[in-house]
């Protein structure tokens, strides 16, 4: 194994990532491009971190990040492969997840498999400091659990009357099943930043006056044709054209994300997916606070 194409697992106690659920309510919007983009700005500063491709209909951040995986977290999830087999390496510090849609559907899982999934997952976040969820568009109920357990959201939505409302769809949504902390909203293929403040705004004072829930604005994406020619060429945007106007833009809503306090104390995602899923945590807890059992040298199995 090549050294660093791996998280290493540092001895001695660790501590669960932060997570975040990159979400929106319309498909399209460019959440993926987000995703990716604020893993890889987050890696760059020497976060350690890794981007799960929890899409349940296409799982493609594969092709985006321009990397191949022989296996995936489905894989996993069967019993066929260990963990450590389905991470790929995009960039120094950071790692992709593909083809976890298992998250997104997580209530169909085995038992076996929501033991597995549970306790992956959370020795994954003892060995990095943030773990990024890319998630499929719309309100499905693994989509919905995963932004309403997950440390923060971040909705992605463009200045469209129809992806606002679709992000105050999935919202309200969210919001009725008890997430009223962590949101933040990024709007993307802005047509400047002015463009982009105004749609924000749109989406702030609805679902601060009808939700009751208030979000942080964390800046816009322009539309900007080296997205799309990043997409294309099977590159990372923030690799391909890094002083492009959409990879400086991103690189300054993961540092807007970045300077936020630490969210209030609530369960984190992995305690809350355990209790949804009725998997036991004992094990998968004192594995992922430190125990011995994965003071090994690479991701565990
Ligand atoms: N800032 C941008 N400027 C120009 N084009 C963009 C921008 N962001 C995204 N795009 C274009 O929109 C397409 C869709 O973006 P992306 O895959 O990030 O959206 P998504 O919300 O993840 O979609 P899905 O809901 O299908 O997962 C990209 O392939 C790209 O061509
Ligand atoms: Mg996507």
């Amino acid at each position: 194994m090549v050294a660093g194409d791996r998280p290493a697992v540092g001895a001695g106690p660790a501590r669960l990532a932060r997570t975040i659920a990159v979400a929106s309510g319309k498909g399209g919007v460019g959440k993926s491009t987000v995703a990716l983009g604020i893993a890889m700005a987050a890696a760059e500063r020497g976060v350690r971190t890794v981007l799960v491709d929890a899409d349940l209909g296409m799982a493609n951040l594969d092709i985006m990040a321009g990397v191949r995986s022989a296996h995936s977290a489905a894989d996993w999830l069967g019993g066929r492969v260990t963990l450590a087999e389905c991470f790929v390496a995009v960039a120094p510090r950071m790692w992709l997840l593909g083809g976890a849609s298992g998250l997104a559907r997580m209530a169909d899982l085995s038992p076996a498999q929501r033991q597995r999934l549970v306790e992956g997952l959370s020795r994954v976040a003892s060995h990095v400091d943030l773990m990024v969820l890319d998630l499929g568009a719309g309100i499905g109920a693994g989509t919905l659990e995963l932004a309403g357990a997950a440390d923060r959201v971040l909705m992605v939505t463009t200045p469209e009357p129809t992806a606002l409302t679709d992000a105050y769809g999935f919202m309200k949504a969210c919001v009725r099943g008890g997430r009223r902390a962590g949101w933040n909203v990024a709007c993307s293929m802005a047509t400047d930043a002015a463009d982009g403040a105004r749609a924000v705004e749109r989406l702030r004072r609805a679902v601060a006056r009808h939700l009751e829930v208030d979000m942080h604005d964390a800046g816009s994406v322009p539309d900007d044709s080296s997205v799309r020619r990043a997409v294309r060429a099977g590159r990372p945007l923030l690799a391909a054209e890094p002083a492009s106007p959409a990879a400086r833009a991103i690189r300054r809503i993961e540092g807007s994300l970045a300077g936020l306090p630490e969210p209030s104390a609530r369960p984190d995602l992995f305690s809350a997916l355990a209790a949804r899923l009725g998997v036991r945590v004992a094990g998968a807890m004192a594995a992922a606070m430190g125990g011995a059992a994965i003071t090994g040298a690479s991701m565990p199995r």
